[in-house]
């Protein structure tokens, strides 16, 4: 996007935030220049640190000054190596100057990266692919440079609806990171297109409502599945949905399927296994609303997980990125365990007096 790389050149020179996160715990760690020159709108080395293992090959695209370049470093350890790329040269100088021994950085567009294919463990973004205008080009770049086996965590600005064109090509907004941002689920057709699988939020926060659309920071992770070990296995989805769609099709809750070798793969993805049972007739959950009164209370619930589409035991059906108003017994529902990394809570009625009659709740709950 013009003028992106001249913003920021001036940002990362006087050090204004263009954009900003409370997502961090302690980076007392991390040199204080680094620290002082963060751009970053999520976490991804923070709410999705478990992804990062000791002697990985991390690459952050985008990396600025390099903050979670720097977090992902004290991850990976002595064996492991970060890989950091920008293409603002007044970023990459505070994060040269300050770097630790098992780092880099390369000063290059994203979409084209200097680095070799199959090399990474794990890929890593904050804040930046929405500055891209190219997305396409990114998502296919991430997906060459992951070994099998890789993943990548991305944290970006998301909106659950379209995002109006007078933002779209708002020169300022685009430079805060938001008029770019990506809809939830333009985002997991990008990844899943690339060839990328399972891919899901691992966190989902607030960052800004403009004219009544709500921007949130997402977390995501997606994998470049594992080259297909062995044979196929019988697969069973265990719940508590009791109907989930998958890139390898329709599931029921507690039927059995033999799927083949890779669907087997895919389907022991962190995002997808703990829902499915590779042994044949297990045990199968559901969680069911409470009897009695509802009362609403203003909640819209997103699929953010790893499905496409899942159903309740109720006939809610959530679609990846759709919101749906629920009432406050499917809020409950979908605020229990099993439902909880999948489906995303949203309020839109705090401060108003909302009353139970303006209930809308599709299925039969109510
Ligand atoms: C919002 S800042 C985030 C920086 C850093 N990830 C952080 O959390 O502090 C976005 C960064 O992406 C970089 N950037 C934007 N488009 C890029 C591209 N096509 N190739 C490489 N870097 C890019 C900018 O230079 C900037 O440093």
């Amino acid at each position: 996007m013009s003028g992106i790389k001249t913003a920021y050149a001036a940002a990362y020179a006087d050090g204004t935030a263009l954009c900003s996160t409370n997502a961090y715990g302690d980076l007392s760690a991390v040199p204080e220049e680094v620290r002082n020159a963060r751009q970053g709108c999520g976490s991804p080395t923070g709410d999705a640190k478990a992804y990062i293992k000791r002697g990985d090959v991390v690459v952050d695209l985008g990396c600025g000054a390099g903050l979670d370049a720097f977090l992902a470093a004290l991850l990976v350890g002595e064996r492991g190596r970060v890989v950091g790329v920008d293409f603002t040269p007044e970023a990459l100088s505070i994060a040269r100057r300050n770097a630790f021994p098992n780092m880099e950085f390369e000063e290059a567009d994203f979409r084209e990266l200097p680095l070799a294919d199959c090399s990474a463990d794990v890929i890593i973004s904050n804040c930046a692919i929405n500055l891209a205008e190219d997305k396409t080009a990114v998502f296919a770049e991430i997906y060459r440079v992951l070994k099998p086996g890789g993943r990548f965590v991305i944290s970006d600005i998301t909106a659950f609806q379209p995002v109006p064109l007078y933002i779209r090509h708002d020169r300022e907004m685009l430079k805060r990171c938001i008029g770019g941002a990506l809809e939830f689920a333009e985002f997991a057709a990008l990844a899943r297109r690339a060839g990328l699988l399972g891919f899901g939020a691992v966190s989902v926060r607030g960052y800004a409502r403009i004219d009544g659309l709500d921007f949130v920071s997402v977390t995501a992770a997606a994998h470049k599945v594992p080259e297909a070990e062995g044979g196929g296995a019988p697969v069973v989805l265990t719940g508590p949905m009791s109907r989930a769609v998958t890139e390898f099709g329709e599931f029921r809750r507690g039927e059995t399927r033999d799927a083949d070798a890779e669907t087997a793969a895919a389907l022991r993805l962190p995002a997808y296994k703990p829902y499915f049972s590779f042994k044949e007739a297990p045990p199968v959950r559901k969680i069911l609303p409470k009897s009695g009164a509802c009362r609403y209370t203003g909640n819209f619930a997103v699929l953010t997980g790893a499905f496409s589409e899942i159903e309740d035991d109720d006939g809610h059906i959530c679609r990846l990125g759709e919101p749906i108003e629920v009432c406050g017994k499917t809020s409950a529902v979908f605020g229990k365990r099993g439902y909880r990394g999948l489906v995303t809570l949203i309020n839109r009625a705090a401060g108003r007096d909302v009353e139970a009659a303006d209930a809308v709740c599709g299925g039969g709950c109510c």
